[in-house]
Formats: structure tokens, sequence, C-alpha cells
């Protein structure tokens, strides 16, 4: 079992191989995704949202990140770990970065990290690979961006942005990111950051013209309820199968049914 590196990436965007992405935050939903061949993990600070029940990504803190990682670094024994450095550990400035870099990389075992932002945050990337720490850039709707932007909405319609975001994406592989995340922004302009990029470009909301999608793990599992963009494909409805299975255990327990003959020393 071969791991995925950062430059098995580079030669599937060369191959045309398209890469399968998803976030993880335990180890043992990490174990099946793993198991199941996915090629690169990424321990997202979506965990705020969906393991702590937080309304946005702003809360989570660099510990608490370092607990999620290593708990998918202990199960990932293919895949390629990603750790999202969380809102306030690297935006101050670059020295900040490097130090909670490090501390993700040390503490939790991960492989590499990601970071939202574009020229803002070049002189802490730079700096983080200085370090020998590859980075995966972050750009269009960057959740810890949401009371800037004020909606959850598509980024990037208008020229301004598209062209900010082309610029932003250049500079990060000119910064030297191994790859970046382009979420929420329209098919078109994904499409053309992905021609104009060596590195992979990894969508979500982004449409088809990409090297490679990530989606929200209980997202597309449909542990999330209720939770139903456009861009997400719900390949279970876990929220219901679980529930039904649940319903059943209180059946049994409230009807003496378990545990039976069987089920007991
Ligand atoms: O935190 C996260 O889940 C992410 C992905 C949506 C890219 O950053
Ligand atoms: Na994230």
């Amino acid at each position: 079992l071969k791991r995925i590196t950062t430059h098995s990436l580079q030669e599937m965007k060369a191959g045309g191989e398209m890469i399968a992405m998803l976030t993880a935050y335990d180890y043992s939903t990490a174990l099946i995704l793993d198991d199941a061949g996915i090629d690169v993990l990424l321990v997202g600070d979506s965990a705020s949202n969906v393991m702590a029940g937080h309304e946005t990504t702003l809360p989570i803190t660099l510990d608490q990140m370092i607990y999620h990682a290593s708990s998918v670094v202990r199960a990932a024994k293919r895949a390629l770990v990603v750790v999202d450095m969380p809102f306030g550990s690297y935006q101050g400035d670059s020295l900040e970065a490097l130090h909670s870099a490090i501390r993700i990389m040390k503490e939790s075992g991960g492989h590499a990290v990601k970071l939202e932002g574009g020229t803002e945050v070049r002189e802490s990337v730079e700096r983080i690979i200085s370090a020998g720490i590859p980075v995966m850039g972050h750009l269009g709707l960057t959740p810890q961006s949401i009371y800037k932007f004020g909606t959850y909405t598509v980024r990037a319609k208008e020229e301004a942005e598209a062209n900010k975001l082309l610029e932003d994406a250049r500079s990060l592989q000119e910064a030297g990111c191994f790859a970046i995340v382009l979420e929420k922004i329209p098919a078109k302009l994904a499409a053309k950051v992905t021609a104009m990029l060596d590195i992979p470009v990894i969508g979500i909301g982004a449409g088809p013209e990409v090297d490679g999608q990530v989606l929200v793990v209980n997202d597309m599992l449909g542990i999330t309820n209720g939770f139903k963009p456009r861009f997400l494909r719900q390949y279970l409805n876990l929220f219901e199968t679980i529930g039904g299975a649940v319903g059943e255990y209180i059946k049994d327990v409230k009807g003496k049914d378990f545990p039976g003959e069987r089920e007991q020393y």
C-alpha cells in the first residue's frame, strides 16, 4: 500500500486522474474512508460545524484541530492527511503562522496544512513552506471570512472578484503551494484557474473542470440533516438509517426484548 504524497497528486494531475478527497474528523470514520481508497483526507475546520455544532468555523481552536487530526492520522494508512489551520492561528503574522503549522505537524502527525486566502497570506505560506511543511491553498468562499462576505452564496461572479481570485491562485502557486481548493465559484472560473495552474485544483461547488473534488463527509453521507446545497451529492441518508436503528433499539429495550438469551452471561 503506497502512501499518497503531494507528489502523487501532482502526477495525478499530469496523468488526468481525478483526485478524490473527503473530510474526516475521527478515527473510526477515517478508517472506513482510507480503506475505501480515498486519496486525501482533509481534517477540515468544518469540524467546528459538524462535530461541535457551532454555526461557523471560527470558534474551533488549534488544540481541537490537533485532536481531530491526530485521530485521523492514526487511521490513515494510504491517504494524504491535510489539516486545516483554524481561524486566528495564522492571520496575525507569518511567524505565528509558522508556529501554528509546526504545532500541527509535530502534535498531530499530519502531512500538510491548509489555510484560507491569497496574497494576504502569501508571506505566511512561504514561511511555512520554507520550514518543509506542504501547504494547500483555499480560495473562493472561504468560510473563515463569512462575516466579511455576509452570505454563503457563490463567490467571484463579478469580474473584479474573479480577477482577484485568478491573481491569488497564481500567487499561491508561486509561493509554493502543492494544491489549492476552490470553494463555491462559477464552474467557468474554476476551469480557467485549473488550466492556468500547474498544481492540482480541488473543487467543492466549483464544477467538473478541476483536478479533483472534495465534500464534507457528514454531508455526502447524509448525517447532516437538511443541508442540501446544489453542489452536494448525497450518497446516503444516514440520518434516517441511523435514526431507524436507534428507534429499533429503543423499542427492544422498552419491550424487554433486548438482551435476549444469547446476549447475556
Ligand atoms: O473545512 C472544510 O470542510 C473545508 C472543505 C469544504 C474544503 O475546508
Ligand atoms: Na476548512
